[in-house]
């Protein structure tokens, strides 16, 4: 079984990837609701509270992890990989590579939440990948509760989408990273804001990369095709986001994580 982490449902972009690739294998989804949004707090508050969601889903005996969260993967993904050297964990990695292979201005748009755009790996990534490029960061405030409340097109969406995209094209970006999980529900608004301008997803190669793991480490990729979702919010909640975000069907429970501790 492999285990999608994340916030809150935005890891469910990388879920429909994987879904698609591997139609039969069963998936556990966590969604770390009663906490969500991640992308506001200290990157020592979310390391403790991915390793505290980390534990849980080893107790599951899930396995590769994917952390399908780019805030949670900057500020953790060391520190849990330190804790559970036994367990394999698949992190988001801001797509600066294939942006700046496809950019042809020089300047790379970045949507992420602030501390994403204030992690380490960001940095990494750019020095190894568009050292000669021009990135720009945008702090996307207040875009992942959009999504969380199953907005993802309306008239308001589209405004306050159009106002963190606006200064990335005003850079002369002609690529703009989605990095933020939940950002390919806004793909439409983002499209609008940004006529002529390549999106970069990168939910699919993140869903090959879990798929590899899985099969490297003899982990069954043909199961039942459950998708069995658990959140630290309102299940019903959840129910609900299902339809509205047309994800794949799946019992859904609710889980108070310190009974797990
Ligand atoms: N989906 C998370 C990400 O990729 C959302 C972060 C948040 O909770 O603010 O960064």
């Amino acid at each position: 079984m492999i285990a999608i982490y994340d916030s809150g449902i935005g890891g469910a972009s990388v879920l429909m990837a994987l879904r698609e690739l591997a139609p039969d294998v069963d998936i556990l989804y966590l969604a770390d609701q009663a906490r969500c949004p991640y992308g506001n707090r200290t990157q020592a508050d979310i390391q403790s509270i991915a390793l505290e969601c980390a534990a849980w889903l080893t107790s599951q005996g899930a396995a590769p992890i994917v952390l399908a969260c780019n805030t949670a993967s900057a500020a953790a993904l060391g520190a849990l990989r330190a804790r559970y050297p036994q367990t394999s964990f698949v992190g988001m990695v801001p797509a600066v590579k294939p942006a700046a292979q496809r950019s042809i201005s020089g300047v790379i748009g970045i949507m992420a939440t602030a501390a994403t755009l204030q992690g380490e790996l960001l940095a990494d990534v750019t020095r190894t990948h568009a050292p000669h490029l021009k990135v720009v960061g945008q702090a996307c405030v207040g875009l992942v509760d959009f999504v969380e409340a199953g907005d993802t097109d309306s008239v308001t969406v589209r405004a306050a989408v159009a106002t963190h995209v606006a200064p990335l094209v005003a850079a002369g970006a002609d690529v703009i990273v989605l990095g933020c999980t939940h950002y390919p529900f806004l793909r439409t608004a983002i499209a609008a804001a940004a006529p002529g301008v390549t999106l970069i997803d990168p939910a699919p190669a993140v869903a090959q990369q879990a798929l590899r793991t899985a099969i490297a480490q003899g982990i069954p990729t043909a199961g039942r095709g459950r998708t069995d979702y658990y959140t630290t919010g309102d299940a019903a909640h959840v129910r609900w986001q299902i339809d509205a975000l047309g994800l794949p069907t799946g019992i859904v429970r609710a889980l108070v994580l310190e009974d797990h501790q």
